[in-house]
């Protein structure tokens, strides 16, 4: 395996761990309140991240097919939100990428997302009856062609590191790791308050 291959893999298990310890993904998708709550924060981080990712790329050819703003959209508009409502929801704070290192370390963290994604698409079918045609689409991500689109993603980030900052590379990893955790752990949660007078929200941050 190339350098940068294996040091992404092993330099960013630790916040892969965390993400998916934190995110409790299998609670929140249990529910529709919970799963559109989820998918309105992958929203805030998408819509924030993706415009910069095309920015520093200038690749269509290679990116769009990759966006994944427009099937967060489509998903948030089978389970009720119309299109004021998702533009207005909050958007995500971090540390955008400003040349072509940070650029393919965040997208390793979008592009790898798609693998568990698979899993939790499948999950998410089973208990809540949606499909990637019906407001599954984005964890649905690239469907068959998920492991193509991972193995061609895998070879531009190995050519592109050749004649790149192998160690920016993998700190921008980390950073969007730990961004996308920090965002999508601090979700605001509906509860009901002691004397089931609610529902209230409180806001949680995990990690
Ligand atoms: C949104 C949060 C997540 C992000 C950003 C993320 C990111 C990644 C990345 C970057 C990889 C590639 C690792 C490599 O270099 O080989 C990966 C692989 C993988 N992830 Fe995640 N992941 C997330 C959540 C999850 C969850 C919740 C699961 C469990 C359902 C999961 C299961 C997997 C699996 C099965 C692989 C493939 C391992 C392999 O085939 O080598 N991920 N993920």
């Amino acid at each position: 395996m190339s350098e940068i291959l294996e040091r992404l893999r092993v330099e960013t298990r630790e916040a892969h761990e965390a993400i998916e310890r934190d995110l409790a993904w299998e609670t929140r998708v249990a529910t529709h309140d919970g799963y559109r709550t989820l998918l309105a924060r992958f929203w805030g981080f998408h819509v924030v991240l993706e415009p910069a990712l095309a920015d520093v790329l200038q690749d269509p050819t290679f990116f769009d097919p990759r966006r994944r703003l427009r099937h967060l959209a489509a998903d948030l508009g089978v389970l009720g939100l119309g299109e004021t409502t998702i533009a207005a929801l909050p958007r995500a704070s971090m540390t955008l990428p400003c040349d072509r290192d940070q650029a393919y370390g965040a997208l390793y963290v979008l592009e790898g997302s798609t693998l568990g994604g698979q899993v939790i698409a499948k999950t998410i079918g089973r208990q809540l009856g949606f499909s990637p045609d019906h407001g599954c689409r984005y964890y649905a991500a690239h469907g068959r062609e998920t492991g193509p689109m991972w193995k061609a993603f895998r070879q531009r980030l190995v050519e592109m590191a050749e004649a790149g900052d192998t160690d920016a590379i993998v700190a921008s990893a980390t950073r969007t790791f730990d961004a996308m955790r920090l965002w999508l752990c601090a979700a605001p949660v509906p509860l009901l308050d002691g004397e089931g007078r609610g529902p209230v929200v409180k806001v949680s941050h995990r990690g």
